[in-house]
């Protein structure tokens, strides 16, 4: 998978892709993740990429054509990609979101600043609006992040087979069972009898009832 991010703070995107399961991808070949930043598509030599909204109001609004010129200048160098805006009024980001957009081969994620974007671009050359949920940040970059550590642990390959990203929480509608490691006994509290006892099939038996008390118990509304 190819995503590039079109964004005014490239060097946030650093070390947040190169570590861990998304860096291990990477050097892997499975996805390559460019931050792009906008200004290189600016008009003037000051890299001008926003403006003050018409009929006033606080903040600034990015202007449509150097967004438009980098979401040109990333599908000539990529092919056709789906363009997906980071905003607090797009659609809540969801795990059945996720799992759709994982199966794209080319995305071009835009991280909206200021005020907003002008909403002639978003018209004209936004496939998909998301937002991570009901409270407004600084900008669309750590959302962005947020979204490519979300795809990026669903493209085959990326996640070993004991990391199955197929039985994790929302996957199946549930939130995850509780896990345990060494020690057996920590301060007193030894790990549920039946983790111990080398019965795979109570095992499963127990992980289901657990996951399906505690998604009861801490999210009833996904029951
Ligand atoms: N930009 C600012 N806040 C955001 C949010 N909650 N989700 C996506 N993009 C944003």
């Amino acid at each position: 998978m190819d995503i590039d991010v079109i964004t005014l703070f490239p060097e946030l995107f650093r070390s947040p892709l190169a570590v861990s399961i998304v860096g291990r991808a990477q050097g892997k070949g499975l996805v390559a993740v460019r931050a792009h930043d906008l200004r290189q598509w600016a008009d003037d030599a000051r890299g001008t990429v926003d403006d003050t909204p018409f009929g006033g109001g606080g903040g600034m609004v990015l202007m449509p054509e150097p967004l438009k010129r980098g979401v040109e200048a990333v599908k000539g160098d990529h092919g056709d990609g789906k363009v997906i805006l980071l905003a607090p009024d797009g659609e809540r980001l969801t795990q059945q979101i996720a799992n759709e957009l994982s199966l794209e081969k080319h995305l071009i994620l835009i991280c909206g600043h200021y005020r907003g974007v002008d909403e002639r671009f978003r018209a004209r050359y936004v496939d998909r609006e998301v937002s991570i949920g009901d409270y407004v940040l600084t900008g669309g970059e750590l959302p962005a992040l947020v979204l490519v550590d979300a795809l990026v642990r669903l493209i085959p390959g990326v996640l070993g087979n004991f990391e199955s990203a197929m039985e994790d929480s929302f996957q199946e509608g549930m939130l995850d069972c509780p896990w345990y490691t060494r020690p057996q006994v920590f301060e007193g509290e030894a790990v549920p009898q039946v983790l111990v006892s080398g019965n795979h099939a109570q095992i499963r038996k127990w992980r289901r009832q657990q996951a399906l008390e505690r998604t009861r118990t801490r999210r009833p509304d996904m029951v």
